[in-house]
């Protein structure tokens, strides 16, 4: 086998050193599940497999791999993106084959030359790449932080030709939610573009877990990964948006698009979303259950609030976090441990993820146990 390049092999060997080397570990099916981004608990309804095949029966086999500009599209493409539509009150949906290639395909396409972006200092990976994509300026502003934001738009708002600011509902890793009205209405006032990551609040906030309906935005970007255990997302805009995107977006145009049995499956996955209304309700009163119990053993000053399925239980040092996480893990209870550098040194956690399908008893003793792990190391 031919050697790594030098170069690239230091810098495998320095993550080794720093206990930061990451690894495709398999899943693990038999533990109870604080681990996934499958808050609802749609991955087990076999409903959404039988609703999914109906819906794809009912169209021709008319798309053939191959971008969604050349024979990559179909009818089905087109009706579940009306769907989505309606489904999130937008004036167009458009699919693209996960969250990823959204965020990059949507922000590369708008940051052209003469404009800036604004963002959270502590958006997602996808949001920045897209943002080093484009070829507009870029700040951040400081986390959740309304002043920050301002001030930048102000300083700003008469040198560039547009202004993006991004943002997501619930943040990835610290769980906490962005001041999403807030940040619109400043928007408004300086007459900058709003776009919003709402990967992670989709089930969980909002009337009946759909978030952020009616905020004023350019974009609202919903993954499907998370609430509705698929893969792929969409970007809510208008019309004109729409067709700029398929005009410009790179990460829409330059691939094969998303199959028509997982728009399909996307699809059949929002008709039992709907039909399993109480799944979301069943989440909140998890969170509450999980909130309540964190207080009563007081480990408040072990997390991060936040009032989403993303709980964070900081834990500094890789070492440390990795030690509890496995430890949990021995008592059947699948916790992840976030470690440096995907987050701050010093900030690495436990990061638990709550489900509509965990028990009390569940909640209750991964709590006790972290308690008793977090006294043992103190
Ligand atoms: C906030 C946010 N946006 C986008 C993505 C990317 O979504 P996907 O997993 O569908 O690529 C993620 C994934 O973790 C995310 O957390």
């Amino acid at each position: 086998m031919p050697k790594l390049p030098k170069a690239l092999q230091l810098k495998l060997d320095q993550r080794l050193r720093n206990e930061s080397l990451r690894e495709l570990k398999t899943t693990f099916p038999s533990l109870t599940d604080f681990a996934s981004n499958d808050y609802l608990g749609l991955s087990q309804l076999t409903s959404v497999e039988v609703t999914a095949e109906k819906i794809h029966q009912q169209y021709p086999v008319d798309a053939k791999p191959g971008s969604r500009l050349l024979t990559g599209n179909s009818q089905l493409h087109y009706d579940c993106e009306n769907y989505l539509a309606d489904f999130y009150q937008a004036e167009s949906a458009l699919l693209f084959n996960s969250g990823y290639t959204a965020n990059l395909g949507l922000i590369s396409a708008i940051g052209l030359r003469q404009s800036l972006i604004l963002f959270d200092e502590l958006v997602h990976a996808s949001i920045r790449d897209g943002i080093s994509l484009a070829q507009a300026k870029s700040y951040k502003f400081k986390h959740n932080n309304l002043d920050d934001l301002e001030r930048k738009l102000q300083q700003y708002a008469h040198e560039f030709d547009s202004i993006y600011v991004i943002t997501e509902s619930v943040f990835s890793m610290d769980g906490d939610q962005a001041p999403v009205e807030k940040i619109s209405a400043l928007c408004k006032q300086f007459n900058a573009h709003f776009i919003l990551d709402e990967a992670h609040a989709i089930g969980v906030l909002g009337k009946e877990g759909l978030s952020f309906q009616n905020i004023n935005s350019l974009a609202r970007v919903i993954t499907f990964g998370k609430s509705f255990a698929q893969h792929g997302a969409v970007i809510l805009g208008s019309e004109a948006l729409k067709s700029y995107l398929v005009n410009f977006s790179r990460s829409l145009i330059y691939t094969t698009a998303i199959s028509t049995q997982q728009t399909a499956l996307i699809w059949a996955a929002h008709q039992e979303f709907k039909k399993n209304l109480s799944l979301a309700h069943q989440l909140q009163t998890n969170i509450a259950l999980f909130l309540e119990q964190v207080q009563q053993l007081q480990l408040e000053d072990y997390f991060i609030t936040s009032q989403s399925a993303i709980q964070s239980c900081i834990i500094s040092g890789n070492s440390a976090c990795k030690s509890i996480a496995e430890a949990l893990q021995k008592e059947q209870f699948d916790v992840r441990a976030i470690l440096s550098p995907t987050v701050p040194k010093g900030k690495e956690r436990l990061r638990f993820c709550l489900h509509a399908d965990n028990s009390p008893q569940e909640i209750k003793r991964v709590l006790a146990l972290l308690k008793a792990k977090l006294a043992s190391i103190s």
